[in-house]
């Protein structure tokens, strides 16, 4: 560099740093608004299902009727994995769900006829297929490690209700699907965040789509990001009755230390997301004879109140957590719930970043 040209300014993690425009979702840290493709999070998450979700984020608007059925049927006749997928699970069988997933997720473009073309339509395509079967392998995963026949994808089924049929080998009741279909629309697309970015970074070399995917699905394990959503449990049963929420609070502030399911990066206030799986949480405890987990949970909510002036306000992961857990699915599933839940999300950003592509 020559001395006398100005020091470039360095912005470390990319702070403040705006790399294009995204119309798929809009984010406002300060008033606490989530929007996909013009759509209010708080409609969608009471109104529709992750299957419109997926439409609504790839295509640009919700389906009409018959543009449901299609993109239904087109996610259900992708369900199935193949014997090397199968066989590949099968060697991983004791890794972490991520590593499965990570490794699946570039062993897919092996069983697809044409992986490399990177066109709006077959981005597309592909983008559907990966929305299908990452439920399946995540399931098969599961049920193999712990020494259980892998569950034959059911046809019947809606995409939430079939992942949790995999999983466990039972119809879930259907109220307990429909949390995880909410859970599924609120972590589907969050703009141009960590994995998010990586998927793009990969997609503006112009290599092909499972490329761009499998970056974001590395970048997504993190601690920092996707790995964020393991703590919230852990703390719940650390304080284990509600009477201890406040000292446990208290010690975690004097600590300087940090309560976790508070504080986002993005929202000052209040995250969107978060209120929507809070009855559900009531309800699941109860249903499980467990109410202290919803108590525990609203004391420390209530315990934090002071903070919310602050910007720590309660986030996604608070209440969508404790479902998780009060479904019995187990932690180390969390992150690849998130991974299912934000594929249509990267499907766009890579579609985005691939219209007037400028390499990173
Ligand atoms: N509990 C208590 N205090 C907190 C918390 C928290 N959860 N989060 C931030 N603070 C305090 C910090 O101690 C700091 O205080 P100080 O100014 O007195 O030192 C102040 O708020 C600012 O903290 P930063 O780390 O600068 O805030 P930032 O907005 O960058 O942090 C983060 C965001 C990393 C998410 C943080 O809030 C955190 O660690 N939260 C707990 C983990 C968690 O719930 N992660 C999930 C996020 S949601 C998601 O990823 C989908």
């Amino acid at each position: 560099m020559n001395e006398r040209e100005p020091k470039p300014e360095i912005k470390k993690g990319l702070k403040n740093v705006y790399i294009d425009k995204t119309k798929s979702s809009f984010i406002d840290g300060k008033q606490g608004k989530l929007i996909y493709r013009g759509y209010n999070i708080h409609d969608l998450a009471s109104k529709s299902t992750f299957e419109e979700i997926v439409y609504l984020l790839i295509n640009g608007d919700l389906p009409d009727k018959e543009e449901l059925n299609k993109i239904d049927l087109e996610l259900k006749s992708n369900r199935q994995i193949n014997k090397e997928i199968l066989s590949v699970i099968q060697s991983m069988k004791n890794s972490h769900p991520m590593d499965v997933l990570r490794t699946c997720m570039s062993l897919l473009s092996a069983s697809d006829s044409n992986p490399d073309d990177i066109s709006i339509e077959n981005a597309k395509r592909i983008g559907f297929r990966i929305t299908a079967i990452l439920p399946t392998i995540v399931a098969t995963h599961h049920r193999l490690r712990n020494g259980q026949q892998p569950i034959q994808p059911n046809d019947q089924l809606t995409h939430a209700e079939n992942f949790l049929y995999m999983l466990s080998g039972e119809i879930p009741d259907p109220r307990d699907a429909k949390l995880i279909d909410k859970d599924l629309i609120l972590h589907a697309e969050h703009g141009v965040n960590a994995s998010s970015f990586a998927a793009r970074v990969a997609a503006s070399t112009r290599a092909d789509f499972y490329s761009s995917m499998t970056a974001a699905i590395s970048t997504l394990k993190g601690p920092l990001h996707g790995g964020a959503a393991e703590g919230v449990m852990k703390i719940t049963l650390e304080i284990g009755n509600e009477e201890n929420a406040s000292d446990y609070v208290a010690k975690v502030r004097q600590s300087g230390g940090r309560v976790m399911g508070f504080g986002h990066a993005v929202y000052k206030v209040e995250d969107p997301r978060a209120r929507h799986l809070r009855e559900g949480s009531k309800r699941l405890a109860e249903k499980l004879g467990q109410p202290q987990w919803f108590q525990i949970l609203s004391k420390v909510e209530d315990h934090m109140q002071p903070y919310a002036e602050r910007g720590i306000c309660v986030n996604v992961d608070f209440w969508s957590e404790s479902v998780y857990y009060l479904l019995g699915i187990p932690e180390d599933l969390f992150i690849p719930i998130f991974a299912l839940a934000r594929v249509p999300g990267y499907v766009v950003q890579v579609l985005e970043q691939q219209d007037g592509n400028m390499l990173i």
